[in-house]
Parts: structure tokens; C-alpha cells; sequence
């Protein structure tokens, strides 16, 4: 059993993560808006009450997974965006080498162009919009200055949600639900399960007794544009999927990559694969809110 603490742990993936972790750890789950006992209420952006959290609960491991994740809301509120990705990030790193605790950053396959699929670990980054370019400063900052970090990068996401649009896999539903009928199919995505994530990435720390570092990949294995994300969900919703078709590309939306298929190098050869499938999967997750 190690003391992690979790920032983000009222998030979607951070929700996936604490459940998954918290039989088999003392845990400290942070998070700010939708904190509720025993999970700490935190504005990550006040250095004074970040480093008292370190000093009250000396965490062995953090896993840092808040963060501004939608493109758009760069354009909305870049400073901050830019804060809670890159400042808070560098605060977090500096409090784990003053405690020595292991730090897992979640990052994302946004860091790359989509250009040249599928990227491995070691791949050059080169993101398109302010949401992956925030994302691949912490990255470079952490390798430079903190190379016992572990950098986990995951594509787009989907699992428990509280409102169909908190995801932007499950934002599809919803779209759906308003009539809509054409989705781009253009933008190549692998969405992997939240809880998948949360299984890698336990059994990683158990089989690594902690000791993460370097770049990681997480990621399922099926390839979908939005428009089969949407046929897929289009049953579930007694909608024809033959009804759909392809949207031209959101003009005024941040630039989303191609496709950045993440390939896993380090954790797929000890066995940590994900091989879920989706059309399974996401009617269990869109199944409670079809009804209204
Ligand atoms: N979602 C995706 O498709 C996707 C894809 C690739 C990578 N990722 C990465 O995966 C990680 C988790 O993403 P997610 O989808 O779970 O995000 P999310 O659902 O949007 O949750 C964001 C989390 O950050 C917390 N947070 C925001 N501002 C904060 C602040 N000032 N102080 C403290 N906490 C703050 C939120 O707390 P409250 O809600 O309580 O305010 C929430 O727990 C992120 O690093 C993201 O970049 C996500």
C-alpha cells in the first residue's frame, strides 16, 4: 500500500482512477468545483495550499490528471489554460523532488500533429493547437528538469459520465439526441475506456513497484472517426446509422490532428494491453441517460 495523492480525482478520468486505486491505497483525492468529502476541495493554482497538502499527507505518489482538457476553452481563457497545465504542473514537480514522491503526469496524444501514425514514445512532438502545445511544454519541462517522471499519454476518453456532454466521445450521444446527423469523419480517434486506463495504469505501479518514469503509451485499439463513433451509438438511440454522414470540418473549432494512434512500446510487453470493444462499452455508458 503507498500514500497516493490524485489531482483531478473528481474528473473523468481521475473518478475511474481513485475507485480502481483506492482498495489498495491510502488515498488523497483532490479536486476543486466537485470536491465532496473525503475528496480535498483544492484550487491547484494556489501554490500555498498545494504545498500544505504535500506537507500534511507526504505523498509517495502523484498523479497529476486535472487539467484544462477542451481545445476550444484555450481560445476562451488562454491564461488560465496555460496556468493549470504548465505553471500548476511545474509547482507539482518541484513539491514531489522536495518530498520525494514519484510523479505520473497524464498527458495526451495531442501532443503530436497526426501526421505520421502511429507515434511511439520517443516520437517528436509537434502539437497543432494551445490545448497540445500546453500539454508538450510540461512534457519538455519535466523531462529536462525532472527525469524520474512519468509521462502518461492517453487519447480521448470515454466511461461513467454525469451529463451525456461531459466527454466528447459522449458529447455524440447528445448530439444525436438533438437531431444532428453529420459528424466529421475526417479526424481518426482511438476512444479508450476511463476504467481501462485505470487498470494499465494500477497494474503498472503494482508490477513496477512504483517506479515509473519516462514516456508511456495508453491506449485501445480500435480506430473511429466521429461519424462511426456516432453509427455505433445511433441503434442504442433508434436511429438509423445509415441516416448519418459526413460533416465538413468546424472552421472556428481549435485544429484537432488527424490521427496520433499512440503505439506502446514499454507496457504492452509486460501484458497491459486493452482490447475493449467499444460499440460494447459505450451503450453501457450511454444506457442511463437515454431515457430523458
Ligand atoms: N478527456 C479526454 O478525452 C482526454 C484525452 C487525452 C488526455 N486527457 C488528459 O487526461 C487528464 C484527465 O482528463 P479528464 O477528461 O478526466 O478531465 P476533466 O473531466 O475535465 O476533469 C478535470 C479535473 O481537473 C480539476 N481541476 C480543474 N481546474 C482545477 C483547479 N484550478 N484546481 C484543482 N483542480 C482543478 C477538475 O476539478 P473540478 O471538476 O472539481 O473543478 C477535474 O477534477 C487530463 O490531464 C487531460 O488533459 C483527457
Amino acid at each position: 500500500m503507498s500514500t497516493i495523492m490524485l489531482s483531478g480525482a473528481t474528473g473523468l478520468l481521475g473518478r475511474a482512477l481513485y475507485q480502481r486505486l483506492a482498495p489498495h491505497h491510502q488515498m488523497i483525492g483532490l479536486g476543486f468545483s466537485r470536491a465532496q468529502p473525503p475528496l480535498v476541495k483544492v484550487d491547484l493554482t494556489d501554490a500555498e495550499a498545494l504545498s500544505a497538502l504535500f506537507s500534511k499527507h507526504r505523498p509517495e505518489v502523484f498523479i497529476h490528471a486535472a487539467a484544462e482538457r477542451n481545445p476550444d476553452q484555450f481560445d476562451t481563457d488562454p491564461q488560465r489554460s496555460i496556468q493549470l497545465n504548465c505553471e500548476v504542473t511545474e509547482h507539482i514537480a518541484q513539491l514531489c523532488t522536495e518530498y520525494q514522491c514519484r510523479l505520473i503526469f497524464i498527458s495526451t496524444d495531442y501532443v503530436f500533429d497526426g501526421l505520421h501514425p502511429p507515434y511511439e514514445e520517443g516520437a517528436a512532438v509537434n502539437p497543432l493547437n494551445l490545448y497540445g502545445e500546453s500539454k508538450a511544454r510540461s512534457e519538455t519541462l519535466l523531462q529536462a528538469n525532472y527525469p524520474d517522471a512519468a509521462i502518461v499519454r492517453i487519447p480521448v476518453l470515454y466511461g461513467e459520465v454525469s451529463h451525456l456532454k461531459e466527454s466528447a466521445v459522449t458529447t455524440i450521444a447528445a448530439q444525436l439526441k438533438a437531431g444532428q446527423r453529420q459528424f466529421d469523419d475526417e479526424a481518426q480517434r482511438l476512444p479508450t475506456d476511463v476504467n481501462d486506463i485505470a487498470d494499465v495504469l494500477s497494474n503498472a505501479l503494482h508490477m513496477m513497484n512504483n517506479d515509473l518514469s519516462g514516456i508511456f503509451h495508453i491506449s485501445a485499439s480500435e480506430k473511429l472517426t466521429k461519424l462511426t463513433m456516432a453509427q455505433a451509438m445511433a441503434p442504442l438511440l433508434h436511429i438509423d446509422p445509415n441516416s448519418l454522414s459526413a460533416a465538413s470540418v468546424d472552421s472556428n473549432a481549435a485544429p484537432r490532428p488527424k490521427d496520433c494512434q499512440l503505439r506502446d512500446t514499454r507496457l504492452a510487453p509486460m501484458g497491459l494491453t486493452i482490447d475493449s470493444d467499444f460499440r460494447a462499452r459505450i451503450a453501457t455508458v450511454i444506457a442511463p441517460h437515454l431515457s430523458h
